[in-house]
């Protein structure tokens, strides 16, 4: 277990990584009544904090004050570094400072909707995918279905291209924007984000990149203007960045935003009002409606600093190695089937995000048991993503049916799943190791609780345990 350091480290590598996670030496409480360090298999929900992030942020508090409005000198600072933060994260995103701004919001999901509101206003014609999250999925379709249609994904749970050109011949210039995952958060694939931007352009569309789960484990260029394979729109959350604030980030061009109306209005995006009027302010405050999370925008930019710090080339090196060996793992363990098949040598385009599901154990009873007895953190479900998820189970029609029954009665006993287990930079094999080890035992059968499914919330507790949480946070 490494030392927790408050000192920025003079170089980074695996060690200094880990010594830099907030918590990372937590103990958590285990069913046998032990206290076991927590391995955290759940960055693609949400990544625990770096302790720079945590550190800056401590320090930026005792400048802190209101954004824009204020004339005190700690008012000036702190819109200073709001809009110093702006500059950072185009800077990371590879965008055109010239060109493009950052709206910052709360998260990936504000900024879809404040972009799909845009869309739909105009009755433009949008295409997504079956792969999608649901936050790239719902916005879309929040006014009905007519101007939306979904690409299409292969068995293994690929964006299907050939699909996506057909549509677009199909639509016939009509579709003004295509709107697609950057990266999975079920089976981790990462899609050719640049080359299904030049097919958008060839076609007349625009391209958004929900680039939710990519932001923290791949570089991303948005480019230059004009150029085919720029990504228009890119959206993300600064919580699976290491950066647990409450902010999240849209950015495109500075001239697209300057039309129509903001989906939030209010204070501070407007430039007059009268009883009878309202003329909209300049982008980026246009859409920034309310006081903004300057804390959350300051957080957000040092987490981008400081992975570009670590570098691309670290990350990417260590997140596909400790990939491919947990894929190679994983296919050891009796019964186990890894959702878009899980190929260990196939890792440059997908993250580790891995699905799976364990033959005979429903996959909610995997994860407490992961839980309860191996102190492991997973999330098991449909992860947000219903219509990927059950292609990729190959759920047929009729079960669908049935399952929605159930919900709708309120019933979760036994929607249709998988467990997923999902690694940072900071993981190790010895983590894998374990999950593995924890993995092989529950599909033998050997788990020492009595696991009792609560039918309203589809999840599995100890018989006859309790958990205090107040021994272990308190709010005095
Ligand atoms: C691919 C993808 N898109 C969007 C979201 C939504 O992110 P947020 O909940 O931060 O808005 C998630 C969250 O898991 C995601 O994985």
């Amino acid at each position: 277990m490494p030392a927790q350091s408050s000192q920025v480290p003079s170089s980074w590598n695996l060690e200094t990584i880990r010594q830099q996670i907030v918590g990372l030496t937590s103990q958590v409480p285990l069913l046998n009544g032990q206290l076991h360090p927590y391995i955290s298999l759940d960055n693609a929900a949400s990544t625990p904090a770096l302790q720079p992030v945590q550190r800056r942020v401590n320090e930026f508090l005792a400048w802190y004050s209101s954004v824009h409005r204020g004339t005190g000198f700690k008012s000036q600072l702190s819109t200073w570094a709001y809009e110093q933060a702006r500059h950072i994260v185009l800077q990371f995103v590879g965008a055109d400072p010239q060109h493009d701004t950052v709206i910052f919001g709360k998260n990936t999901t504000e900024s879809l909707n404040q972009l799909a509101h845009r869309f739909r206003a105009r009755d433009e014609r949008v295409l997504t995918s079956v792969m999608e999250h649901h936050s790239n999925l719902l916005p879309w379709r929040a006014d009905g279905d007519e101007l939306l249609d979904y690409v299409a994904v292969t068995p293994d749970g690929r964006l299907d291209e050939e699909d996506l050109v057909r549509k677009l011949e199909q639509y016939n210039g009509h579709v003004k924007l295509v709107a697609v995952s950057g990266a999975s958060n079920v089976t981790g694939y990462v899609p050719p984000i640049q080359r299904l931007a030049e097919i958008a352009h060839r076609f007349g569309a625009l391209i958004l990149v929900d680039g939710a789960q990519l932001a923290a484990h791949r570089p991303i260029s948005m480019g230059a203007p004009g150029d085919p394979e720029r990504i228009d729109f890119l959206a993300l959350s600064a919580h699976k960045m290491y950066a647990p604030f409450g902010s999240g980030a849209l950015i495109g061009a500075r001239d697209f935003f300057a039309q129509g109306e903001p989906k939030m209005v209010g204070g501070g995006t407007i430039d007059i009002v009268t009883l009878e009027r309202t003329v909209w302010t300049a982008p980026p405050e246009r859409d920034e409606a309310g006081s903004p999370n300057v804390v959350g925008a300051v957080a957000l930019a040092v987490a981008a600093a400081t992975l570009q710090e670590i570098g691309w080339s670290f990350i990417v090196d260590h997140e596909q190695t400790l990939t491919t060996y947990a894929l190679r793992r994983l296919h050891q363990v009796p019964g186990l089937h890894l959702l878009g098949g899980g190929d260990p040598e196939r890792v440059a385009d997908r993250l580790g995000v891995i699905s799976f599901v364990l033959e005979n154990t429903p996959h909610a009873l995997v994860a407490a048991i992961l839980a309860y007895e191996h102190g492991i953190g997973v999330r098991h479900g449909c992860f947000c993503a219903h219509p990927y998820m059950l292609r990729l189970l190959n759920v047929p029609p009729e079960e669908i049916a049935r399952y929605q029954a159930g919900i709708e009665r309120g019933d979760r006993s036994h929607i249709p799943g998988a467990v997923r287990a999902s690694l940072g930079i900071y993981n190790t094999a010895a983590e894998v190791d374990i999950l593995v080890e924890a993995l092989t035992r529950i599909a033998r059968g050997e788990y020492a609780g009595e696991y009792e499914l609560d039918p309203i919330t589809g999840d599995y507790t100890p018989l006859g345990y309790t958990v205090r949480f107040e021994e272990h946070f308190s709010f005095q």
